[in-house]
């Protein structure tokens, strides 16, 4: 569990230095997205590699679950597990809500379903660079977050892994024998400070564009654009129906 919960904190830290460059100029993350985009086989490893190790840290973890159930098949009296904090005890529910979350952004993101973003088709989003035309990743982050519960539903979701990751963190250096009396208390105070850094990195993306701080001239232009594509798009259609 630890091992994997690692590597995953790599991908989450990783992922959120990649999403910062939405503070920059639109092209910035729309090079970015379309540098990893081009390169179809290091995404498609990277891919597997990280759905290997989200079956892995999920098995290991109801597996645990289990066996810390077994150890005590009588509850402590009163229902309280001494000694354990909140946090620990709500590691399962808070790892399968962000599961959900997970599987709501690839759809919302990656395969970019129109049903579920309270917007539009974002495939139709289109951008150039260099001469070329590419998915315009900017419009599709500003357009998707200024819709009020998608932008909720991420900060709540983020707000869950911030709990998740502050015990997970410090939990992993026990696992890995870390823990002594002088180290403990730091090594929480660390995991706290890790993942509150990650808690505010990653909700400055969805206030400051649902505040508009960020990207709404370019949003209105991206809306008129894409209901323009989709209007366009619809015409044929239309006139088969009227013939
Ligand atoms: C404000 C927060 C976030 C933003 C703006 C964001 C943005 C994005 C975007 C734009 C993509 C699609 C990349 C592409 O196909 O071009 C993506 C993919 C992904 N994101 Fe996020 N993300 C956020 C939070 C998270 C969090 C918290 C996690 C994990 C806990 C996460 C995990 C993933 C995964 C696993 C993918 C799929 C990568 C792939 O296979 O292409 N994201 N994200």
């Amino acid at each position: 569990m630890a091992g994997t919960g690692a590597l995953l904190l790599l991908f989450v830290l990783g992922h959120l230095i990649g999403n910062l460059q939405v503070f920059g100029p639109p092209e910035l993350i729309n090079h970015y997205a379309h540098f990893l985009q081009s390169k179809p086989l290091m995404v498609w490893g990277a891919r597997l590699g990280l759905l290997v190790i989200v079956v892995l840290h999920v098995t290991t973890a109801i597996q645990l679950s289990a066996t810390n159930k077994a150890a005590r098949p009588v509850g402590y009296a009163g229902g309280e597990a001494y000694g354990a904090g909140w946090q620990s005890r709500y590691m399962l529910m808070t790892g399968l809500v962000i599961a959900a979350f997970i599987a709501y952004h690839l759809a919302h993101f990656t395969a970019r379903i129109p049903a579920i973003n309270g917007v539009g088709d974002f495939t139709k989003m289109k951008t150039v660079l260099d001469g070329q035309t590419v998915p315009d990743v900017y419009a599709m982050v500003v357009l998707g977050f200024q819709v009020w519960w998608v932008a909720g539903f991420y900060v709540i979701a983020q707000a869950l892994l911030f709990v998740h990751l502050s015990h997970g963190i410090a939990s992993a250096f026990q696992s890995f024998g870390l823990r002594d009396h002088v180290w403990w208390p730091r090594i929480k105070c660390a995991a706290l400070a890790v993942s509150a850094a990650l808690f505010i990195g990653y909700v400055s993306i969805p206030a400051a564009i649902y505040m508009r701080i960020i990207g709404s001239e370019y949003g209105e232009k991206a809306k008129a654009e894409l209901r323009a594509a989709t209007l366009l798009n619809a015409a044929p259609a239309q006139g088969k129906e009227t013939k």
